[in-house]
């Protein structure tokens, strides 16, 4: 299956995308917002695009060829983390920063990189960087230890049996190492052996976010996009799980709402904000577009299941 970009309409109707501008797309994927923002800035804007997967890079290169020929879209293989040290290097406040969180469809289907449970005989190692020598999903299952793996399961996948899913975590790995797709999705999926639900895409997620270090980097991210953004500019951004929206929606009525509000949000959710700079606002410095986040509609959820858990939430700098 080719990749859907989600929130297509939703995404252009809220960020309302001028000629002219420059706005940069975090996360490349196929390209499908990509096209997007290059069309609504025409001839005279700019699109700077980032992806981390090599993958995405390669696809960049063959269907964008004539963009990024003119520099009308430059792309760039990094982590979005890194998006300060980008912009700065080429001396751009963009108009807006945009990402659509997590996997494209080519990543979650027949990737050999063991995103999805469905390849069994993939190797467990989700890095969405290969050339990061970072550790791999079998590395997580066959090192770290009880309560590491409980937390796992438990905040990224709120998974009411955590605590038993590690417990079988250890007792597996003592017989055989951790290696294919298989041997971890046949103790995932036994865990509600009498229930319908099938566990594994949650618990599959929470062993990529632990990988990929993907909430951290979101609140790079935010801050960085924040700071680089021009005044009046735009930020938008589409997450597929309920932490990931949590950290954006947070964040977002932190700067909407100054800080004394936001600050007890920050504590109750759990998310904290290290960065003291921010702590220290004293203002509004930011107006949320729409108080609700924009979700997908039945036509588009029947059309692209994945689509179903997207949260769009975009933000003007004041
Ligand atoms: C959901 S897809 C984006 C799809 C894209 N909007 C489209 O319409 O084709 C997410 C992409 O972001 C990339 N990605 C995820 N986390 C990243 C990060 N921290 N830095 C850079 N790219 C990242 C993934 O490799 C993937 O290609």
């Amino acid at each position: 299956m080719g990749h859907i970009p989600v929130l297509y309409n939703e995404t252009f109707s809220m960020l309302d995308v001028k000629p002219g501008e420059v706005w940069v797309d975090c996360t490349f994927g196929r390209g499908g917002h990509t096209r997007g923002f290059l069309d609504r800035v025409g001839e005279k804007g700019q699109v700077i695009a980032l992806d981390q997967d090599y993958k995405a890079i390669e696809h960049a290169k063959s269907e964008f060829k004539e963009e990024l020929q003119s520099k009308r879209l430059l792309l760039i293989h990094t982590n979005f983390q890194n998006l300060s040290i980008v912009l700065n290097g080429l001396n751009i406040h963009p108009d807006g920063v945009f990402a659509d969180f997590g996997l494209s469809s080519p990543q979650l289907d027949g990737d050999i990189r063991g995103f999805s449970y469905r390849d069994k005989n993939a190797k467990l190692d989700m890095r969405m960087n290969d050339q990061e020598k970072t550790k791999t999903a079998a590395d997580i299952l066959n090192q770290y230890n009880r309560t590491e793996l409980t937390n796992i399961f438990r905040l990224y996948s709120e998974e009411p049996r955590a605590h038993l899913l590690s417990k079988r975590i250890l007792e597996k790995r003592e017989e055989k190492p951790f290696e294919t797709v298989g041997d971890f999705y046949e103790i995932s999926q036994n865990l509600w052996k009498h229930s319908r639900r099938n566990p594994s895409a949650k618990h599959f997620q929470a062993i990529r976010i632990e990988v990929n270090g993907e909430l951290e980097v979101i609140r790079k991210l935010l801050k960085q996009s924040f700071e680089q953004v021009k005044k009046g500019g735009k930020l938008g951004f589409i997450a597929f799980h309920s932490l990931e929206d949590k950290i954006v929606k947070e964040q977002f009525k932190f700067w909407q709402k100054g800080p004394s509000k936001a600050k007890t949000l920050i504590l109750q959710e759990k998310l904290p904000i290290t960065d003291d700079s921010m702590r220290q606002l004293s203002k509004t410095v930011a107006k949320i577009i729409k108080p609700f986040p924009a979700k997908a509609g039945e036509d588009e959820t029947k059309r692209n299941v994945r689509s179903r858990t997207a949260r769009l939430r975009c933000l003007e700098k004041l």
